[in-house]
């Protein structure tokens, strides 16, 4: 079965042939953004693939129409809803961009909340400031 990392968190799952990247996010339950719903209509779900790109669905004319309106779009960008793994044997890897975790928590302000507790917990350190404020 394929496999897919999520940097910077190490997260790591392995998932059936046809499983895009946003899937497989939320089945490993990692920080990938889905403002859409996974309807190629938002560009919430921008990640860099730093291993694997060839091992993913070819990206359509209408993900690269979204990704041109992605922050710091690079060779490597792909939307995560719109990637599907096509290969049994595939690691892929990705890092989520930070307009995608931004969105992710924007999404879900309970996972924000917690985060910045914990941080806040840490001996010795002052309160956290927002770990990933919306500064959009
Ligand atoms: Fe909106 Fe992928 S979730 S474009």
């Amino acid at each position: 079965m394929p496999k897919v990392r999520f940097e910077p968190d190490g997260i790591e799952i392995e998932v059936p042939v046809g499983t895009s990247i946003l899937q497989a996010s939320n089945m490993a339950h990692s920080q990938v953004g889905s403002a859409c719903g996974g309807v190629c209509a938002c560009s919430t779900c921008h990640v860099y693939v730093k291993e694997g790109l060839d091992e993913l669905s070819d990206a359509s004319d209408r993900e690269e129409d979204i990704l041109d309106k992605a922050f710091d779009v690079k060779a490597n960008s792909r939307l995560g809803c719109q990637s599907k793994i096509q290969d049994a044997d595939a690691t892929i890897v990705v890092e989520i961009s930070r307009e995608s975790r931004q969105a992710f928590l924007d999404e879900h302000p309970e996972i924000r909340a917690a985060l910045k507790a914990a941080k806040a917990a840490e001996p010795g350190r002052d309160p956290a400031p927002d770990p990933a404020p919306n500064d959009r």
